[in-house]
């Protein structure tokens, strides 16, 4: 008995020191991945050069009131004519893996072959972009679709509101898959879709801003249905890539595919039964709405009989498609929502925020949404107060490995912003708040590996601050602070740039 005594006393205390050793590039196994995710329409610009047709982006960036500042992707950082000079920047941080995505409008210009010819410009710069971070040792991850459907195929027939859209995304897929299949070797067919359909559909601050009444300020939507019908053709066009590269392309390219998932983690608010079963509602009704279909064939059955005849159904036939059709599963994950039961809920005032549950430690709270009790699509069944709290991905990582049998995944992105409201450069600069972050959230993503969960990489929202949707610019996320002064956008490094390369990138200092 003493002898067990001791050998648990020592594992205790290896498990001790090895929290307390820093964290650095040899904590993770050989293999495991190390990078940064960038979107074209957030960091391209360029977006009337070469050919390249509009997006529903570029229309949504035109209404008045829309972007903060009025800003849009028409320069945004300019990587289109930067790339290389970003690529030295990649490969000086010890980057495995860059995930870009590949834009529509620019392989397309008119969405399909039916309306214009493939744009060779825009083919040459994926190529261009791919040849140079292979040449650099960096693998190109790339994402076929990142939220700029083209705005033909919005006019034609409403984009992703309909079942056209499976023909013409298929024929995108397959074109990047025949033109780039040859070196990308892992792609993820779609990018968030619960952002997407929440944030373009819902609440409508997201292109193309159309809204479900009670939610947003805009008239134009259809009830509460239409974020169902976006994601469910969102994944049915997930599906039918799929079915392209498993049938056409894997065998010959050896490459794998999957997609992009975000989700928050969700904490009940109180210690309440009601807070605890409104927390699993929106987490099925978040992950499992996507995560559920593509592992088990199926919605989870919370989400049927919340959502009830608003939600699509999977013919026979498409969900057994559905089934399996990934090799990883992508994960973008950033903060931690307080959930309540929204039969009970009622607006708190700011003092009275603090959740009654005692596992939740005291941070920072990023910004409190409240539902009156009303059943709000994607995230209906609860109240929810976000906040960062970088456990929360392992918490998350391990419900993943739990409830869906432990799936290969990738951490497509995380990350931390910093709000730019024209403090001193030097401020901004000193980025401590990202700096623990990152340590904290690749801490815990450790964690959860050793525990079991097959996790095979980190990819961090981004090496550079960019163009944050209908944020805008203040909202920055990067290593590397960019100048938007006079349209100079110049790349400053940040003090978590700094950090990220001695820790991560051993080799630098022999370079
Ligand atoms: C998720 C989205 O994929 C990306 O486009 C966005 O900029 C980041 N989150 C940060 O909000």
């Amino acid at each position: 008995i003493d002898s067990q005594k001791s050998l648990i006393y020592l594992a205790a205390l290896v498990v001790l020191v090895s929290e307390c050793v820093a964290l650095d590039r040899s904590s993770f196994p050989l293999g495991f991945q190390l990078g940064f995710s960038t979107s074209a329409y957030q960091v391209e610009g360029a977006a009337h050069e070469d050919g390249r047709g509009p997006s529903i982006w570029d229309t949504f960036c035109k209404i008045p009131g829309k972007i903060f500042g009025g800003a849009n992707g028409d320069v945004a950082v300019d990587v289109y004519h930067r790339y290389k000079e970003d690529i030295q920047i990649l490969k000086s941080l010890g980057t495995d893996v860059y995930r870009f995505s590949i834009a529509w409008p620019r392989i397309f210009p008119g969405g399909s072959r039916r309306h214009a010819e493939v744009n060779s410009k825009g083919v040459h710069y994926y190529n261009s972009l791919i040849n140079e971070l292979i040449d650099n040792g960096i693998e190109p991850i790339a994402t076929i679709f990142h939220w700029d459907v083209p705005q033909v195929l919005e006019d034609e027939y409403g984009g992703f509101r309909s079942k056209k859209i499976l023909d013409d995304y298929a024929e995108f897929a397959e074109f990047c898959f025949k033109a780039f299949g040859d070196r990308v070797k892992k792609w993820m067919t779609v990018n968030e879709p619960s952002i997407f359909a929440t944030h373009g559909y819902l609440n409508g601050i997201n292109a193309p801003g159309r809204c479900s009444p009670p939610n947003g300020n805009c008239t134009e939507g259809d009830s509460l249905r239409e974020p169902y019908i976006v994601s469910h053709n969102l994944l049915l066009a997930h599906t039918h890539a799929v079915k392209i590269y498993r049938t056409k392309y894997q065998e010959k390219q050896k490459g794998s595919i999957g997609i992009s998932l975000h989700s928050d983690w969700y904490m009940p608010y109180s210690t309440s039964q009601m807070d605890v079963d409104a927390t699993q509602r929106v987490l099925d009704n978040s992950l499992g709405l996507y995560i559920d279909p593509i592992v088990f064939g199926d919605y989870p059955l919370s989400v049927k009989q919340l959502v009830r005849d608003r939600l699509p159904v999977f013919t026979e036939q498409e969900s057994k498609d559905i089934k399996g059709s990934f090799d990883f599963i992508g994960m973008n994950y950033y903060v931690t929502a307080y959930v309540m039961d929204n039969s009970t809920a009622v607006p708190l005032p700011p003092s009275q925020e603090e959740p009654d549950n005692p596992e939740i430690p005291d941070t920072f709270a990023i910004t409190t949404t409240v539902k009156d009790g009303v059943e709000i699509g994607p995230s209906e069944g609860g109240v929810e107060y976000w906040r960062s709290y970088p456990r929360g991905v392992k918490l998350l990582l391990n419900y993943i490995k739990t409830k869906y049998n432990n799936p290969p995944v990738y951490i497509t992105e995380i990350g931390y912003v910093t709000l730019d409201n024209g403090q001193p450069l030097e401020n901004i600069l000193q980025d401590t708040d990202r700096i623990q972050f990152i340590k904290d959230s690749l801490k815990f993503t450790l964690q959860a590996m050793r525990e079991g969960a097959d996790i095979r990489g980190f990819l961090l929202w981004s090496y550079i601050d960019n163009f944050e949707w209908d944020s805008g610019y203040p909202f920055r996320l990067g290593l590397y602070y960019v100048n938007y002064t006079n349209n100079d956008l110049r790349r400053i490094p940040k003090a978590s740039a700094n950090w990220f390369r001695e820790a991560m990138n051993p080799s630098w200092k022999s370079n």
